[in-house]
């Protein structure tokens, strides 16, 4: 019988390709606001929103083998334009939505299955104007080490943490030629990052290829929280 992956988002970014490279191999469950692009592809789609339905509202499978929290924002502004309010919001999507849904999956839960959660490059290098979502995501960070302690050895924990990334969260920041090759100059590799790098990334973790590997943060950022070469 196929493993379950439980993805919350799915419909587009870095969850569709997610859901594109396993749904041959694994049962996929999605839950997000949208279909998106989902409906051509054999998985389970629910519709759920993480800032307004309750948790009681998601519908999970029996067992979850994995499982990805893909909701998270890009609000990069200098800290004297941020409010409280925004830096709450924030915290709400990127954190306090996920710590609300995670007793239910949780329960479900299997031994040897795995949990991805999204960081950014941003929290361990500093960048101007990212203060709120590196504090989320900051949140994310050390949340998800001091889970994947409590919860070995039956669960594995761990986080991507990736610098720009072309996916539709990012599409202000790279909607033209301009800012695209502006974005990717910024990189020792030379591009921003696909939501195809990510996934890759994902899956590796997601499945036991990663069975030795818990409590970490991954940076994929084509070199730029590592490599200084201006
Ligand atoms: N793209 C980047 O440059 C970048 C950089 C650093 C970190 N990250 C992190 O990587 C993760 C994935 O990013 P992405 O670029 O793939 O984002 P994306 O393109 O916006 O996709 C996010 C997914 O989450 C779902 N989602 C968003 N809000 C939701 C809500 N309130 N309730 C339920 N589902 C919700 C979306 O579906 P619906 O809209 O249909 O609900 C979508 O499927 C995020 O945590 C992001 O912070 C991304």
């Amino acid at each position: 019988m196929k493993k379950n992956i439980l993805i919350i988002g799915g419909s587009h970014g870095i969850g569709r390709e997610v859901v594109r490279m396993m749904h041959k191999d694994y049962q996929i469950f999605t839950a997000c606001r949208t279909e998106g692009e989902l409906n051509s592809l054999p998985v389970q789609y629910q519709e759920y929103d993480v800032l307004n339905d309750s948790p009681d509202a998601l519908q999970l499978p029996e067992e979850i083998h994995g499982f990805v929290y893909c909701p998270g924002s890009i609000n990069l502004r200098p800290f004297k334009m941020l409010s409280e309010k925004d830096f709450r919001e924030d915290m709400e999507v990127n954190f306090f939505a996920l710590t609300c849904i995670l007793p239910k999956v949780l329960a479900k839960m299997q031994e040897g299955s795995s949990m991805v959660f999204y960081s950014t490059v941003a929290v361990q290098t500093g960048m101007p104007f990212h203060t709120s979502v590196a504090a989320a995501k900051g949140a994310i960070e050390g949340f998800a080490r001091a889970l994947a302690a409590e919860y070995t050895p039956k669960i594995r924990v761990n986080v991507i943490a990736p610098s720009l990334t072309d996916t539709p969260l990012a599409e202000r920041l790279l909607n033209n030629d301009g800012k695209k090759q502006k974005m990717s100059e910024r990189h020792p590799l030379k591009s921003v990052g696909t939501a195809e790098d990510m996934a890759k990334m994902t899956t590796f973790l997601l499945t036991d290829d990663s069975r030795w590997i818990t409590g970490q943060v991954f940076k994929v950022d084509g070199g730029i929280s590592a490599l200084n070469i201006n």
